[in-house]
């Protein structure tokens, strides 16, 4: 008791000596740590119970965590939010361990806190940095604000397959896309200062190539080629470490016969040691022990083992380290090491937290309003994939509005919303009240609605479709609101459809009958599947996703032409489930097409080509491009082009540069973006837009990792609105 008071009052003053660097401070904690304590850093337990309240009598798991945690058993916990909670618990880890190391508090704030942006691949579609960072700082004040320190955020896997239902977290199939907006997300949620109490420090996840589960089964084996590791997978987290995240997550999958929480090559070889990662490695929630499902470790010791040999710092859900990591240590001197140097780097982590200092330190702010960030974020996500000239609604139209998400105010929300409220989202009919006339179609979600649980959805009752066509059959226009609910994407919501359900097909059917202009406005937390009778016969499709809190209103306005049509797409969108996995950025084949005969490289029953290309999106005006022009330099090349707005109303256009490369030794994807920019024009005006190629982002690497430069072949530049369209130019490097 005694030794404990003496460390207690000697802590403050070790840790507060602001005039030594965090290293030297980390060393004089870590002098004073026992074995049991350093291994104690590095398990994370999700919230074990009301710690405001007294404890539950009788409940051994609590108990057992309670001890863990006052022996100083649990280095950071997540799933605890809420001031009173924190602070209640931080008081626990300050008063009642023997060295008072304060905790961290992680959480999942992946599009919002409680106010709720949009899903992260609909902020993707923006392709808007700053807006994307600007919604990330927003997520990040009100987070912390509320206790919060650690976000597990942003996810940067890249997937060119719909099938998996996490496509909604990420930011689509596109490296150079995925790789800025990761930088984009990882400022946002950090700052310049982590510990400046309204940041997060951020964690890039899933470490490495959870976007390619097999058949788009989410926590499925992964099959990639070591280019598509490289190449695609890698890219992002790169640039993600080079902007300062602090922390990486493993992944749930494996691949080559090993699972990533297990794969030392990954994360020492690749994470570490190449692209020079100092900081804290968490396993993903009891990633760990699935190495035991996964076949691949025996028990739980051995997986612990692994995953400590394999660079894993923390151990989120799995108990592994916390049961046998004080064995392990003892048993191997490089074990012990191995444990004080994950020690090492938390302690390195709540020293730049500022929770060494001030443990507290997340538990003063009053709540931000970030609404008009949430309402932002909305209006730049939503695309625009067709318009036969009905939008933007003109004033004087009569507006009918069905659909089963039109008044829904909790499907809209997206996946991930630990911290907002359920039915808490402005829905698309409360935003046009008393403007349009609102008739409640079919539901779709009829049961539970429940972040773990599967939805039951309607699969036959179309009675109210007819009422609600009835009533709004002599409105000029008729705007559906279909698509899938929240929870049909995210974690462990595959889907092996993507089309509407045959409930919501019943409605656009009769819609269409009525003969009137429809418009689809279509929630989602994916490409989904529109089959061609409905893409032909709407007259207008807006892709809307899970817009968030302020969806309701930012929709209205972007319908209604308030606000402009914004968004281009971040991933390829298929005509069928047949042509997954499809991105526009795949190898040319031996045997292109098309040819008279069959034997070349296509389907027989559906053109290659997909439903709407990347970086597709209308616009309310409409662009022209001409004069591309081409100019070395010594650093690459500089690409000017102009774009001229043809149309009657300002508006924006994202101007993409893709390369292709051929001749040099190696494959190259047929196109790959390597630049965009946004320009604002005014109507019938014109600018001249100017896009860098740095002559190192023609490099790539070959499968041993190893970068290649492009120095001899055919080099082709394409400028132009979308991955399809554009003006080409084209030159031969050393012929
Ligand atoms: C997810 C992670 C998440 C973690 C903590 C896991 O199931 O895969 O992305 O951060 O849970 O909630």
């Amino acid at each position: 008791m005694r030794f404990k008071f003496l460390v207690l009052s000697l802590l403050p003053g070790l840790l507060a000596a602001q005039v030594k660097p965090v290293a030297a401070r980390v060393d004089s904690v870590l002098a004073l740590m026992t074995l049991q304590e350093l291994v104690g850093q590095t398990n994370q337990y999700n919230g074990f119970w009301n710690a405001t309240g007294p404890l539950p009598v009788g409940n051994d798991w609590v108990e057992q965590r309670v001890r863990a945690l006052k022996q100083g058993g649990v280095g950071s916990v997540l799933n605890v939010a809420g001031v009173n909670q924190v602070r209640a618990l931080q008081k626990v880890a300050i008063e009642e361990t023997r060295l008072g190391i304060p905790l961290i508090f992680g959480l999942d704030v992946i599009h919002g806190y409680q106010t709720l942006t949009p899903i992260p691949l609909a902020e993707a579609a923006s392709w808007d940095l700053e807006a994307i960072q600007n919604s990330a700082r927003a997520a990040a004040r009100e987070a912390t604000a509320d206790g919060i320190n650690w976000t597990f955020a942003p996810m940067v896997d890249i997937s060119r397959d719909p099938r998996w239902g996490r496509v909604m977290e990420g930011a689509g199939e596109d490296p150079y896309l995925g790789s800025r907006i990761a930088e984009a997300r990882v400022r946002g949620f950090q700052g310049d200062d982590l510990s400046d109490p309204s940041t997060l420090a951020a964690c890039l996840k899933h470490f490495a190539g959870y976007g390619f589960a097999v058949a788009g089964r989410d926590y499925h084996t992964t099959d990639y080629s070591a280019h598509t590791l490289y190449n695609w997978i890698l890219p992002p987290f790169e640039a993600g470490v080079k902007a300062g995240a602090a922390t990486v997550m493993n992944a749930f999958s494996a691949a080559n016969g090993i699972p990533a929480t297990g794969d030392s090559a990954l994360v020492w070889g690749e994470l570490r040691r190449r692209m020079g990662f100092t900081g804290v490695v968490v396993s993903d929630w009891g990633s760990m022990g699935e190495m035991i499902a996964h076949g691949y470790a025996a028990d739980v010791r051995d997986a612990a083992h692994r995953a400590l040999i394999a660079g894993c710092d923390i151990d989120m859900e799995s108990d592994g380290y916390l049961r046998y990591g004080v064995e392990l240590a003892r048993r191997n001197p490089a074990d012990s090491i191995r444990f004080r140097e994950a020690a090492r780097r938390i302690l390195s982590l709540k020293f730049q937290l500022g929770l060494m200092d001030d443990p507290y330190r997340y538990c003063g702010a009053s709540q931000p309003d970030v609404r008009t960030d949430a309402y932002e974020m909305a209006v730049k996500s939503s695309v625009l994939l067709k318009n036969s000239g009905v939008l933007p609604l003109a004033s004087g139209l009569r507006v009918g509005l069905t659909g089963p998400f039109a008044a829904e105010k909790n499907g809209v929300l997206g996946n991930w919303r630990v911290s907002a409220k359920d039915q808490s989202a402005q829905s698309l009919a409360e935003a046009v009240a008393g403007t349009w006339t609102y008739a409640a179609s079919s539901p779709h979600s009829v049961g539970q609605e429940a972040f773990h649980a599967e939805l039951t959805l309607n699969q036959t009752d179309t009675r109210a479709n007819d009422a609600a066509i009835k009533a709004l059959r002599k409105h000029d226009v008729l705007v559906l609101a279909v698509g899938e609910h929240g929870y049909e994407s995210g974690e462990g919501r595959s889907r092996a459809s993507l089309r509407l359900s045959a409930v919501q097909q019943d409605l656009v059917r009769k819609a269409l009958a009525t003969g009137k202009s429809v418009v689809l406005v279509v929630y989602a937390g994916r490409p989904l599947v529109l089959e061609p009778w409905i893409q032909d016969g709407a007259a207008a499709i807006l892709w809307a996703w899970q817009p968030g809190t302020l969806g309701g209103s930012a929709l209205a306005d972007v319908l209604t032409g308030r606000r402009e049509a914004y968004g281009r797409l971040p991933m390829t969108f298929p005509r069928s489930e047949g042509q997954i996995p499809l991105s526009y950025d795949g190898y040319a084949t031996g045997r292109p097409g098309p040819k008279p005969e069959v034997f070349w490289s296509h389907y027989t029953d559906e053109p290659n080509e997909p439903a709407f290309p990347f970086g597709f999106g209308l616009s309310y005006t409409s662009f022209a491009y001409r004069d591309l022009e081409v100019t070395p330099s010594p650093e690459g090349w500089s690409a000017t082009v102009t774009v001229r707005n043809n149309g009657t109303r300002a508006g924006s256009d994202v101007v993409q540069l893709y390369v292709g490369r051929q001749g040099n030794g190696q494959l190259y994807p047929t196109k790959s973006l390597k630049g965009f920019k946004r320009v604002i024009l005014e109507p019938g005006s014109e600018a001249r837009v100017r896009l860098e190629l740095p002559r190192e982002a023609l490099t790539q690497r070959d499968g041993q990792g190893r970068t290649v430069a492009f120095t001899r072949g055919t080099l082709t530049i394409t400028v132009g609105p979308n991955s399809r369209e554009g003006l080409t130019w084209t030159t031969t490097l050393n012929p």
